[in-house]
């Protein structure tokens, strides 16, 4: 059978050009993507490297999405490789497999040797410039925040209304320094797999287990040498009678400092020289049965609850820091009674106009709905039925909506039920945890001290009107608003809902 010439290109000034099955454009594609992803790799790599940045997302760049896209460049060759390797075998069975020869003599390898270079130089400078800039949308806040968009929207929403509106996610989720490098990149890795499988949890689970110690984080703004010494707060409320009582605490917070200069008050936890760890039953931290404090230069103790007489597994004793009692810097998700009294404070709702406003708003905020649009009509609804006839009813109705929209997230699960707020003690059980009755170290020292009401703060003041502007330095007895509490926690009644 006779053997067909190869194909002549006109340009071609070898007859017999060596042909191989690497030439086509599948595998040539697949070589630029590979070199290209390469080159991201090793530049953001570089980047993590030299820097010092601990991005988790930018752990996700460089070892998920760019390896990622090196294998689909090189499976590309490969596969190119094979189809036309078949095709080359099929049409042309005689032609010689040489290497591929540059000559730089030749005028024509010369013009394109050059073309390539010039090619290669400006996608290497497209790959950098797109990867550095890539590198810098994932710091954002805005990446963070809305990129997964539903999974994040609770946490984004309330971090916007919060204190820390202009500090980067990444600066408290992650962090500067060498030890959780590793950890962020494996986390980072997991939470793109658990989005794009939807295999993640509603509401998201707190706490976060491999968040880094908050003395890094939190320190970077809050540095301990700082002394806050006392803080005046209000705590302004409502009663859920017909007028609307309201009803005030003015406290003294001690909340002290924990660094230079006197240490004691509430950041006592936090001392360089005190160091306080727990044990917790549940996965939420708030059933603690075992204290442990350590304190330089002195004795330290161990608390105990009720029957837990044993020793705690070493890996599940935490040591305190920071967010244990600020569980919510930054997504405080306010419970119905905050926000209708909120309202109330800020103008946005008269409360003169509706009878027993506190009660109808926290009953509508508290309901169940399955969604946002539910919830809408549902609100609308409830509201309207209580109040036929007032004239600013409808724009208290649009209000009531709004805190609805900027608090609840029924998607996600999250509210203010789903995430403890341990700051306190009124809704959840918080600084009671281990302030009680209930942990005892044996007879010498039978409990943590500071239980009496006047010891974390003062009660200034309690009540309304000319009540308020009679300050007591030395604390006045806490009067509870409504019947007695019969030794029972505050919680134990509260809950930032109805009630
Ligand atoms: C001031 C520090 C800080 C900032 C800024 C911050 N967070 Fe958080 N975040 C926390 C703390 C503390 C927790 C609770 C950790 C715990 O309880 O273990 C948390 C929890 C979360 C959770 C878990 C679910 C939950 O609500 O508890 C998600 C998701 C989250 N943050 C996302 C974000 C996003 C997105 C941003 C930026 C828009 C951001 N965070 C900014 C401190 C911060
Ligand atoms: C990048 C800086 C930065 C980081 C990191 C940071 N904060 Fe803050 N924080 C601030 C600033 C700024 C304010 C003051 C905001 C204001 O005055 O309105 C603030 C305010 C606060 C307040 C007082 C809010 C109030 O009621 O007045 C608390 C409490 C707080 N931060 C706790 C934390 C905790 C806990 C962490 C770690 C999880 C943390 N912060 C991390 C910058 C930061
Ligand atoms: C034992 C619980 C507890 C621990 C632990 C704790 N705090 Fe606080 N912190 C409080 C309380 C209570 C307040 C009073 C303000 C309030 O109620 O919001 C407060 C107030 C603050 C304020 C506001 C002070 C001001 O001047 O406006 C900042 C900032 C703060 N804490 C940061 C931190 C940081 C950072 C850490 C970790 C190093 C920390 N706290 C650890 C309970 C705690
Ligand atoms: C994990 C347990 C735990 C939690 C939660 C806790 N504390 Fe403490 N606290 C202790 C221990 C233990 C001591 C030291 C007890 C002692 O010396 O009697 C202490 C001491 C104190 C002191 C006295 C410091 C001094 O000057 O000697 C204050 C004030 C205080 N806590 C306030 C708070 C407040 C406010 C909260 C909640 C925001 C809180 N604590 C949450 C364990 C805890
Ligand atoms: C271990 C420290 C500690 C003890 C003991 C303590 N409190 Fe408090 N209390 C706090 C802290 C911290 C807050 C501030 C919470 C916040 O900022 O939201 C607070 C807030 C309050 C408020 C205002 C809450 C609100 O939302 O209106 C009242 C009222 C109050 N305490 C009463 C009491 C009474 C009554 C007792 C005694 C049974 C008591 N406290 C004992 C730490 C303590
Ligand atoms: C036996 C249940 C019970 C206990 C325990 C209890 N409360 Fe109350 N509390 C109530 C009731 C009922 C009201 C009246 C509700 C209303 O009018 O909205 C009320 C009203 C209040 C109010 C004003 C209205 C509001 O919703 O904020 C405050 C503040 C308050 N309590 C604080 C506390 C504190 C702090 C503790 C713990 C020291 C405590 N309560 C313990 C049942 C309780």
């Amino acid at each position: 059978m006779p053997v067909p010439p190869p194909p002549v290109s006109p340009d071609n000034d070898n007859p017999r050009a060596p042909r191989s099955a690497f030439e086509n454009w599948i595998s040539l594609s697949g070589a630029v993507l590979a070199a290209g992803s390469f080159f991201a790799f090793i530049f953001l790599f570089a980047i993590e490297t030299f820097t010092g940045d601990r991005n988790q997302y930018l752990g996700i760049l460089t070892f998920v999405v760019a390896p990622l896209f090196l294998i689909t460049g090189l499976l590309a060759i490969l596969g190119g490789w094979l189809i036309h390797r078949r095709r080359l075998a099929r049409t042309d069975p005689e032609t010689p497999r040489a290497l591929l020869t540059i000559d730089l003599s030749r005028p024509r390898d010369r013009r394109n040797f050059v073309v390539f270079l010039t090619g290669a130089f400006v996608f290497l400078l497209l790959t950098a410039f797109g990867s550095y800039e890539t590198f810098h949308y994932t710091e954002s806040v805005e990446f963070c925040g809305t990129l997964c968009h539903s999974v994040m929207e609770p946490e984004h929403v309330a971090y916007q209304k919060g204190e820390h509106a202009r500090v980067a996610c990444v600066q408290c989720h992650v962090g500067g320094g060498a030890g959780y490098y590793l950890k962020s990149k494996i986390n980072g890795a997991r939470q793109l797999y658990s989005l794009a499988f939807n295999k993640y949890n509603r509401p998201i689970p707190t706490p976060i287990h491999n968040l880094r110690p908050a003395q890094d984080t939190c320190e970077q703004c809050h540095w301990p040498e700082r002394f806050t010494g006392s803080l005046e707060r209000r705590y302004d409320h409502l009663l859920s009678d017909k007028p609307n009582t309201p009803h005030t605490f003015r406290l003294l917070l001690k909340v002290g400092g924990g660094g230079a200069g006197p240490v004691g008050g509430i950041h006592w936890h936090m001392a360089k020289t005190n160091k306080v760890e727990y044990y917790a039953t549940d996965e939420k931290r708030q059933d603690i049965v075992w204290v442990r404090t350590s304190v330089a230069g002195g004795a330290g103790h161990v608390y105990r609850k009720g029957d837990f007489t044993g020793e705690p597994p070493a890996e599940a004793i935490r040591t305190m820091d920071c967010v244990d009692c600020h569980t919510r810097p930054a997504h405080n998700f306010r419970p119905p009674n905050d926000l209708v009294e909120q309202a109330v404070r800020h103008g946005r709702i008269a409360a003169a106009d509706f009878p027993l406003l506190k009660r109808h708003v926290a009953a509508a905020l508290s309901a169940e709905y399955a969604d946002v649009p539910e919830a809408m009509t549902k609100i609308a609804a409830a509201l309207q039925s209580r109040y036929p006839a007032s004239p600013s009813r409808d724009s208290m109705v649009a209000e009531v909506q709004q805190l609805y929209r900027e608090n609840f997230f029924p998607l996600m699960k999250a509210s203010w039920k789903a995430y403890p707020n341990n700051i306190g003690h009124k809704n959840w059980p918080g600084c009671f945890r281990c302030h009680n009755d209930e942990l005892l170290a044996g007879a010498a020292t039978p409990r943590i001290t500071q239980n009496d009401c006047n010891s974390c703060h003062t009660i200034l003041a309690q009540g309304r009107g000319d009540q308020l502007s009679q300050l007591a330095p030395e604390g006045v007895e806490f009067v509870h608003p409504e019947g007695e509490t019969s030794g029972l926690l505050c919680s134990d009644c509260h809950n930032g809902g109805n009630q």
